[in-house]
């Protein structure tokens, strides 16, 4: 499996840093609030059990499952809800956790739906960025790393459906999509 990877660019270590930093902000923004804290499975669940410890106000959290990218390294752009939330959004602080935005298309997505449940306010946390690929104009509140435009996989992100168990992330070598 680590053999596949060509390049790691961020360490165990350098991610579970910057979680730290954002919970420190995360906790002072939701202060009161009680928020519904969501994750975006699959990818986003390992980001959420290791940012939700660093929030330090209550929360609440749910899941819900969606996807685009099937076995494809590209979005088909066609978003599918494959599990929905538990609970009602109406009048609650939504923070939606995601592992990455690229295109954009699941969180726009994700946020139209969540608005017309009408939900209080709605924030997103993202730990990765890569804003070179994005086709619908969407910026996260919070962000942890920005990546190059590179197929990256590992701390929850997979390439059909596996790396998702390494504790870093990396750029997977050509010749393992490729083949
Ligand atoms: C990946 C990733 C994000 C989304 C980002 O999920 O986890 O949710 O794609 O891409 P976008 O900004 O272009 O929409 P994927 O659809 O692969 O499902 P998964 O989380 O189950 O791997
Ligand atoms: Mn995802
Ligand atoms: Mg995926």
């Amino acid at each position: 499996m680590y053999s596949d990877i060509q390049e790691v660019l961020f360490s165990e270590e350098q991610i579970q840093n910057k979680i730290k930093e954002l919970g420190d902000q995360l906790s002072t923004e939701y202060e009161g609030k009680n928020p519904l804290v969501i994750c975006v499975l699959k990818g986003a669940f390992i980001f959420m059990a290791d940012l939700v410890k660093q929030i330090k106000v209550p929360l609440e959290i749910d899941f819900m499952a969606v996807s685009s990218y099937g076995a494809s390294t590209k979005s088909s752009g066609v978003v599918k809800i494959i599990k929905d939330l538990d609970v009602p959004v109406e009048g609650r602080h939504i923070l939606i956790v995601e592992d990455i935005i690229d295109s954009g298309l699941t969180l726009t997505y994700l946020i139209d739906v969540l608005e017309r449940r009408n939900a209080k306010s709605i924030s997103v946390v993202a730990l990765f960025n890569k804003p070179a690929r994005r086709t619908v104009e969407l910026e996260p509140d919070y962000t942890g790393y920005e990546l190059p435009d590179e197929f990256v996989v590992g701390y929850g992100l997979d390439y059909a459906e596996k790396y998702r168990n390494l504790p870093f992330i990396g750029i997977l070598k050509p010749e393992v999509y490729s083949s």
